[in-house]
């Protein structure tokens, strides 16, 4: 079993994820969280369809490979999905590859993107390798009346090895009744454990957790993901690592982490969010170097998903195509 972190608790590394994952060893994490956001940075030239690597695919590629093909439409909104799957999916061949046997991955995504995401993550995983869609319930902004007004992220979860993997609901926080009466006061005390429906509030804006940077999740749903999936000492990382959430749960929890984000302001974040805590290793930067203090305000009390403060965006109209590039 590789210990990438030598004798550190955690570590921050400033970086290209792909590169970094690049050079992990296979399974070596016991759990990875990330949230990426929905911005390659580049757009490619309109294509109809998509392919998956799928040993049952339609298709044959480069070295007698089979890939399914995945009709992803032919407008230029549903380009933007070809883009995003085609940046995601080595990222995700490579979370496979550095997850123990009895890894998982939880894959933080919004309701536009998941069904995308999920068949993606169906060819690389197998779909027997899926466990739960848990919805992340808030209830924040101004509320549209033209749908449904969308309150909820989506985070995927995907195991290693169907068999063998890491789960321990025991360890998870449990939460109290809706109808503590119709309980005996011993399981009221007790209260009842989670579903895969999770109502947290969003980081309140004049919160303890509050570090600034714009799409921070809540403390208290990657502390529930790190107490059921990695076990006490285990090593979490985050690719996608923004302010450190997951990395901040580590410390409660006493898990070991990596941190990586390619933005210097990040980085910073996390260095100010962890500092004072002992054996933390920081890569590729220097703690309070660099960086510029206005950069680093943002409006954290911003729910995940930027547009679902409007009220009345349609889907067509160019603010909500804009809201599709921001990041999350
Ligand atoms: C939505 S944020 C993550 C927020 C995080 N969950 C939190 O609680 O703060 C996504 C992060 O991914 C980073 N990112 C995007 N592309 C990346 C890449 N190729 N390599 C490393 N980090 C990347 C961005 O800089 C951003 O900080």
């Amino acid at each position: 079993m590789s210990n990438i972190l030598g004798s550190a608790t955690g570590r921050v590394v400033l970086g290209e994820n792909l590169s970094i994952l690049h050079d992990l060893p296979d399974e070596c994490v016991d759990l990875i969280y990330v949230d990426p956001p929905f911005n390659t940075g580049k757009r490619q030239a309109l294509r109809r369809i998509k392919t998956v690597r799928d040993s049952e695919g339609d298709r044959t590629g480069f070295q007698g490979q089979r890939y399914r093909t995945i009709k992803v439409g032919n407008t230029s909104y549903l380009d933007v999905f070809d883009d995003y799957l085609a940046f995601l999916e080595p990222r995700l061949e490579e979370f496979k590859r550095v997850l123990r046997t009895t890894g998982s991955l939880y894959f933080h995504v919004d309701y536009r993107e998941v069904h995308y995401c999920k068949v993606l993550l169906d060819a690389i995983f197998g779909r027997e390798c899926y466990l739960n869609e848990v919805i992340w319930a808030y209830d924040y902004g101004a509320r549209t009346t033209k749908k449904w007004p969308p309150k909820h992220d989506n985070i995927l979860v995907y195991v290693k090895d169907a068999e063998r993997y890491f789960f321990d609901m025991d360890a998870v926080e449990r939460i109290p009744y809706m109808a503590p009466g119709l309980v005996g006061p011993e399981k009221a005390a007790r209260g009842k454990s989670p579903t895969d429906t999770w109502w947290n509030t969003i980081v309140p804006s004049n919160g303890k957790e509050r570090t600034g940077y714009p799409t921070q999740k809540p403390l208290g749903i990657l502390r529930r993901i790190v107490q059921a999936s990695s076990p006490p000492g285990g090593i979490v990382a985050d690719f996608f690592a923004g302010s450190g959430t997951a990395g901040a749960a580590c410390l409660e929890l006493h898990r070991k982490f990596l941190m990586v984000d390619n933005q210097l302001e990040a980085a910073q974040v996390m260095a100010r969010r962890f500092a004072g805590q002992l054996e933390i290793e920081y890569v590729g930067f220097t703690p309070g170097e660099g960086q510029q203090p206005d950069a680093l305000v943002g409006d954290s009390s911003a729910p995940a998903s930027w547009d679902d403060t409007v009220d009345g965006q349609g889907d067509s109209d160019g603010t909500r195509q804009q809201a599709l590039f921001a990041d999350r």
